[in-house]
């Protein structure tokens, strides 16, 4: 039977998993369980700092970004003796479960956890959108919201000067940010790390929105496109002359992740962490709790260790029937 839990966070922070910390002790707390808070990921089970988490401890932070408890990337957690080490603080603590709160990266480690026995359960989140085993992870609607609005304002600043503006958004291996901020804010060019880009062919299409008497042109580019911000400046640096807009650069960066999370990541925090509580209590572990339609759904981890969620081919076509 269950009695003691831990949740930690992991990886890249995205806004809402300080909401997904308090559905899972609070979920925790209403089956008379004991639950514990993690600090900064996987090496907080290393170093073993782990605390108690009660109803109140977790009051007064579903609104605010990042995670109270810290996140890290942590390499130590990648060796088996890392992992070992883990374990070993785990069951000194009497922890039944533990929660894993983080995207694709964090995963995999979580998985490696249940694969050497521990009972594990995750939860989707990143802002890059790109786990198998949920529609939609819990950040990714509030970044997204966050580079709409830099593009909005970008657009504003570019028509009064009849300015190109590459607006550089994350996404390292991604382009879910890049496609979707780009669609929803009429770019008229979008570069993606999955899509080649014919810089020709862009800047053709530049001049060809200037000749035309464009007020302004946005080009939004995925930090892990080939054509990313700092590539793209260089390329339209060499051929100036050929484009008409005058070319200025901003990069979103960290930015993105920082911001205080809006409704649908509050509600879709909430909801996963209760969906990893109950995953607990079935004693379904080896899991990822994600949503699925407008339903939480658990995907074994066997079904999605290795693979990333591919960008919709049919939305990429339409930002091109759109631009
Ligand atoms: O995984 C989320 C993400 O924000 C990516 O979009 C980005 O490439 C990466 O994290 C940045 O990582 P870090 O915060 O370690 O620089």
């Amino acid at each position: 039977m269950i009695q003691r839990i831990a949740v930690l966070t992991s990886g890249g922070d995205a806004p809402g998993m300080n909401a997904a910390i308090r559905s899972v002790v609070r979920c925790g707390v209403a089956k008379g369980w004991k639950t514990f808070g993690v600090r900064n990921g996987f090496q907080g089970l290393i170093n073993g700092t782990m605390e108690p988490l009660g109803t109140r401890e977790v009051g007064g932070i579903m609104h605010r970004g990042g995670t109270v408890l810290g996140s890290a990337r942590c390499d130590e957690f990648k060796t088996i003796e890392g992992r070992e080490l883990a374990i070993r603080n785990l069951n000194q603590r009497g922890i039944d479960a533990l929660v894993v709160i983080g995207g694709n990266g964090s995963q995999a480690g979580a998985n490696a956890l249940y694969e050497m026995g521990f009972p594990v359960v995750g939860i989707a989140s990143t802002i890059d959108n790109d786990l198998v085993g949920s529609d939609i992870t819990i950040g990714v609607d509030t970044a997204l919201n966050i580079a709409l609005e830099a593009i909005d304002r970008l657009k504003v600043t570019a028509s009064s000067h009849q300015r190109a503006f590459i607006v550089e958004v994350m996404g390292r291996n991604c382009g879910y940010i890049a496609l979707m901020s780009g669609l929803a804010g009429g770019a008229e060019a979008i570069t993606l790390p999955e899509v080649k880009t014919d810089p020709e062919q862009l800047a053709k299409e530049l001049h060809k929105a200037y000749e035309q008497g464009k007020a302004h042109a946005i080009i939004v580019a995925a930090e892990g496109a080939e054509y990313n911000a700092s590539r793209l400046t260089e390329y339209f640096a060499e051929n100036r002359e050929r484009l008409g807009f005058s070319i200025r650069s901003t990069t979103l960066g960290h930015v993105q992740r920082g911001g205080a999370p809006g409704a649908y990541d509050r509600i879709l925090a909430s909801r996963l962490g209760h969906g990893a509580v109950e995953a607990i209590d079935r004693e379904e572990f080896g899991v990822l709790v994600g949503l699925n339609g407008n339903n939480i759904i658990t995907t074994p981890y066997k079904m999605i260790a290795g693979k990333v969620k591919t960008l919709d081919p049919k939305v990429i076509e339409l930002t091109q029937i759109l631009d």
